[in-house]
């Protein structure tokens, strides 16, 4: 057994059963930090590129940091605001001499940084309805797109991620929205009842955006014309992060207030606060607001030594040369596989293709000694301490380099994302099933996937109903950026619920290629290969072929069939594996031949129900039919013809049928992948969520708009290479923790 599973086996899996499962970490257990360096429970030295988000700026146990710390809580940690204290002021003074602010200013301290939002946006309401005059209940505060400023209810409420905000409404009203950096849309989005403008100046969460030059300068100037607050929050880009003390101050403005967080505890605590130009925090009198630890003496030692030690250091210079030599070599990066590095000073994100995995690299990193994080599938980030020494930053540098080689697609014609480092723990100890510990019941739901990247996507013919060449001609840019950022975050979705995925590469002039399921089907290992009824698709099929044979070739499956001559084929788009009732549900009438499913009986020795599809727009039976991991069934009944939609009733079980109303099938909400009791889909009407969670699965909304233009979504662009008939056999015995806590959950439904 490798001599690192033993030690860090222990705390992931337990982790796994006690925490809640809303973080997926990498397979790292780090026990000590020193400077940029942390070391995990066997001793192994990692680079820290992360800095826990920024709230490392200073390096790990700084020792005047510490020193300030230990100090304190041997003299008074927490007092309350029932009291003053020795320590507060001296804090909240050294604050609001750095944030800079038009006059006369005031702060007002927290801990979490998004309790400071908060803060923020109470104190811009209120300023709203007694300085400016907003009508009682009317005052809105503009937000950008894209934003991210923490995870309370209201906060995630004016976000525009769903994975953010799905099932926690209802929300706050009150926030409107504009695309970050376009002043002219921030112009429209203010009116007279707007109170505040509240952005980041560098957009972290989202992959390290930067506006264009100018635009905080513009946004300063109109909402000074306009009479509205501008709030800028600096929790992650602040303190020194971007190569000055706040990133508005690049473009020499003055915000009316700015919210600090992460850096200001040191790395050491949870210290965050909201300063604001003194007639804005003014109006928020005794009562108004508080925080049971916000300002204790212990919090406001360590910040008020946090800001001293950034300026003693001058963290704030080297962030920005270092930060200039970390951006200029990632710009001299020569890979492919690299799109864009965006940043400023110590803090950069880079921008990959959706041929690779961002999770793959940045566990292949960990693996190589460097800590850092993936962001929407497609971005790494570099936010390394700013106290990091230029070799060592090199150091990290020349690893990423390294690594980014080992991706490189001209090297290999396909490459895996990462094993999930649950399932390869789990498989080492695969002796004591009974014992089922809750990662060991996920490891069992761990998929293979095959998908294809979107490179090359495009609508460029129309062989369904769905497709409009005309439309994609005139927004191809657009159209194409969505399927490029739909798919990585489809593939960091899987990869994020413990799946596998193998990428095939994409071939110019087969834009329909990305549609991995309609590529063959796969069983025990047996591969039946897709033959394409439209001309257009054709193409596709010697390119399939060469990939299932190096598939085989690598071990990973053990046949490649043709389909009899003379039928059609469009592989799982037309076959869907049933693993609860160990069949197979065909599809037919549009694409796929009726008599394909005496081969696929003859090939894989197990039945078939074959389905008659009579709407042209459900064209394949994945776009309204969709087996759940427990047996249900979510499909759209009038695709099929009545005696199809008489075998469905009969088969499955009338209560295990969940109908799909016609919004979510006119997204095609419906071709969506189970992996255990996650369900992936593009789409999903309230009551299609509210049937899911009743019966105990998660839906996982990854919005695919432009693959929908062509007729497909999460289903059509996944293709699972590990369906096993003996996963079937063994039904109810070997799966039944699985299957208890399904009940459990219905039951608690
Ligand atoms: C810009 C921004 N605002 C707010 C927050 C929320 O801070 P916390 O997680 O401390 O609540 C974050 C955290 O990443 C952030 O980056």
């Amino acid at each position: 057994m490798d001599a690192r599973v033993g030690k860090m086996q222990g705390p992931i899996e337990l982790e796994a059963a006690v925490a809640a499962p809303n973080y997926a970490p990498l397979p790292v257990v780090l026990e000590r930090g020193e400077g940029s360096w942390l070391w995990d429970a066997d001793g192994k030295r990692y680079l820290d590129f992360m800095s826990a988000y920024s709230a490392v700026s200073h390096g790990h146990a700084h020792p005047r940091l510490v020193r300030a710390l230990v100090e304190q809580a041997q003299r008074v940690a927490v007092t309350s605001r029932a009291y003053h204290s020795t320590e507060l002021a001296p804090f909240l003074a050294k604050l609001v001499e750095v944030a800079d602010l038009d006059g006369e200013a005031r702060a007002l301290p927290a801990s979490g940084g998004c309790e400071s939002v908060e803060t923020a946006i109470k104190a811009a309401r209120r300023w709203g309805y007694r300085a400016k005059g907003i009508d009682p209940g009317r005052a809105e505060i503009v937000v950008a797109r894209g934003n991210f400023h923490g995870r309370s209810t209201t906060v995630v409420g004016f976000s525009s991620e769903d994975d953010y905000r799905a099932d926690f409404g209802p929300f706050a009203p009150g926030f409107r929205h504009f695309d970050f950096g376009d002043i002219t849309g921030l112009a429209e989005a203010i009116d007279e009842n707007t109170c505040a403008v509240l952005i980041e100046p560098i957009q972290g969460e989202a992959g390290i955006v930067t506006p264009p030059p100018g635009f905080l300068r513009a946004a300063r100037e109109l909402c000074t014309e306009r009479n509205v607050l501008l709030i800028v929050d600096e929790i992650q880009s602040g303190l020194g992060r971007t190569g000055a003390w706040f990133a508005y101050m690049h473009e020499g403005i003055r915000p009316d207030a700015v919210i600090v967080g992460k850096a200001l505890g040191g790395g050491l605590l949870p210290v965050s606060a909201f300063v604001a130009r003194a007639p804005v925090l003014d109006l928020m009198g005794p009562g108004s607001h508080g925080s049971t630890f916000g300002g204790n003496p212990l919090a406001a030692r360590v910040a008020l030594e946090a800001l001293r030690v950034i300026e003693d250091e001058k963290l704030v210079e080297r962030s920005q040369a270092l930060g200039a030599h970390l951006l200029d070599r990632l710009r001299q990066l020569r890979s492919p596989l690299v799109r864009a590095v965006r940043g400023r000073g110590l803090w950069a994100g880079v921008e990959l293709t959706p041929d690779v995995s961002a999770r793959a690299i940045v566990e292949r990193l960990a693996q190589r000694g460097v800590l850092t994080k993936d962001t929407h599938g497609t971005v790494i980030r570099f936010a390394p301490p700013l106290t990091i020494r230029r070799e060592a930053l090199d150091w990290g540098l020349d690893v990423f380099a390294a690594v980014l080689a080992e991706f490189d697609p001209r090297r290999a014609p396909f490459h895996d994302s990462g094993i999930p480092h649950i399932s390869a723990l789990a498989a080492r100890r695969n002796d004591d099933v009974k014992a089922a510990t809750r990662i060991e019941r996920r490891a069992r739901q761990s998929a293979h996937l095959m998908m294809s990247s979107p490179r090359h996507f495009e609508v460029s013919y129309a062989i369904n109903p769905w497709m409009d060449p005309s439309q994609w001609s005139v927004s191809a840019d657009r159209l194409a950026d969505d399927a490029r950022r739909g798919w990585a975050k489809l593939m960091a979705t899987y990869e994020r619920l413990g799946a596998r995925v193998t990428a095939q590469d994409p071939v110019q002039g087969l834009p329909d290629l990305v549609f991995t399921a309609n590529a063959a089907v796969v069983l025990d290992r047996k591969v039946l290969l897709a033959r394409f009824l439209c001309e257009e698709r054709r193409g596709e099929e010697p390119h399939n072929r060469r990939f299932f044979e190096a598939l085989r070739e690598r071990g990973f499956v053990d046949e490649v069939v043709d389909p009899p001559p003379g039928l059609f084929f469009e592989g799982a788009g037309d076959a869907i594996w049933d693993v609860s009732r160990g069949l197979i549900w065909t599809g037919y009438g549009q694409r796929s031949s009726r008599e394909v499913h005496a081969a696929i009986e003859s090939l894989y020795g197990v039945p078939t129900v074959p389905l008659e599809l009579v709407d042209p727009r459900f064209y394949h039976l994945d776009t309204c039919f969709c087996v759940l991991s427990g047996g249900e069934v979510l499909w759209y009944p009038s695709a099929f013809s009545a005696e199809s939609a008489d075998a469905v009733r009969r088969v499955a079980g009338a209560g295990n049928l969940i109908e799909a109303t016609d919004e979510d099938a006119l997204h095609l909400g419906v071709n969506s992948v189970c992996l255990g009791r996650d369900v992936v889909m593009c789409h999903a009407s309230d009551a299609t969520r509210a049937s899911l969670a009743a019966r105990g699965y998660r839906v996982h909304v990854v919005p695919l708009d432009s693959f929908n233009r062509s007729g497909g979504a999460a289903y059509c662009l996944t293709l699972r290479l590990d369906n096993e008939t003996r996963a079937a056999d063994r039904g109810s015995d070997s799966d039944s923790d699985h299957e208890r806590e399904f009940e459990q959950l219905r039951r608690a439904a």
